[in-house]
């Protein structure tokens, strides 16, 4: 069995979408943990519902101490999943999990990433760019916000006349479609 745990800081569809994908005990790869910087995180609701145990980071724990790493450890955990995860990952936590953290950003990298490119920041960024298309990247994390390998991109056609609220609901779509099967592959 491959265990993955998923950190998100917000509504945590993706990481729902994770959960449904590998809810099957034939896929051989089990969500065994929830993190979430944010105590009012719907993410965490979600983890409640799917009997996944979750954990709340604050600053000082997540950054001055190898507790998170400790507990990703004990819980033999194989990916680490950034589905929406706001904060900077910290250097002893990419040191203790080289090339198994992997974040997924809803643009096409390296162009509409970087610190404060999240959510419709990126779409409408996009939007105001006249883009003829986005999408989402996939990618493993380093110390730098959205800079690590990328694993995989997929894209989407924009309109002129879309909004950053449809270009949003097109993205949304590729990650339900792609990131599930992204993991699979990676830990298959
Ligand atoms: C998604 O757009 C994802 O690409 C980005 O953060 C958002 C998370 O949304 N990293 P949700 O919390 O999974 O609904």
């Amino acid at each position: 069995m491959k265990n993955i745990a998923i950190f998100a800081s917000g509504d945590g569809s993706n990481a729902q979408n994770i959960i449904d994908f590998f809810k099957s005990s034939y896929s051989g790869v089990e969500v065994r943990l929830i993190i979430s910087n944010n105590p009012m995180a719907n993410v965490l609701n979600r983890a409640k519902k799917a009997g996944i145990p979750s954990l709340i980071v604050d600053r000082n724990t997540f950054y001055n101490s190898s507790q998170t790493a400790e507990r990703l450890m004990a819980e033999n955990i194989d990916l680490i999943v950034l589905a929406g995860f706001l904060w900077k990952v910290p250097e002893n936590l990419i040191k203790s999990f080289p090339d198994k953290i992997i974040n997924i950003h809803p643009a096409l990298l390296p162009k509409f990433g970087g610190k404060g490119m999240f959510g419709m920041n990126v779409h409408k960024a996009v939007v105001e760019a006249k883009e003829k298309q986005s999408g989402i990247s996939i990618h493993f994390v380093n110390e730098d916000y959205d800079e690590g390998r990328l694993i995989s991109q997929h894209t989407c056609e924009i309109a002129e006349s879309d909004t950053p609220e449809i270009v949003a609901g097109k993205i949304h779509q590729l990650e339900m479609d792609y990131f599930p099967k992204a993991i699979f592959d990676l830990l298959n």
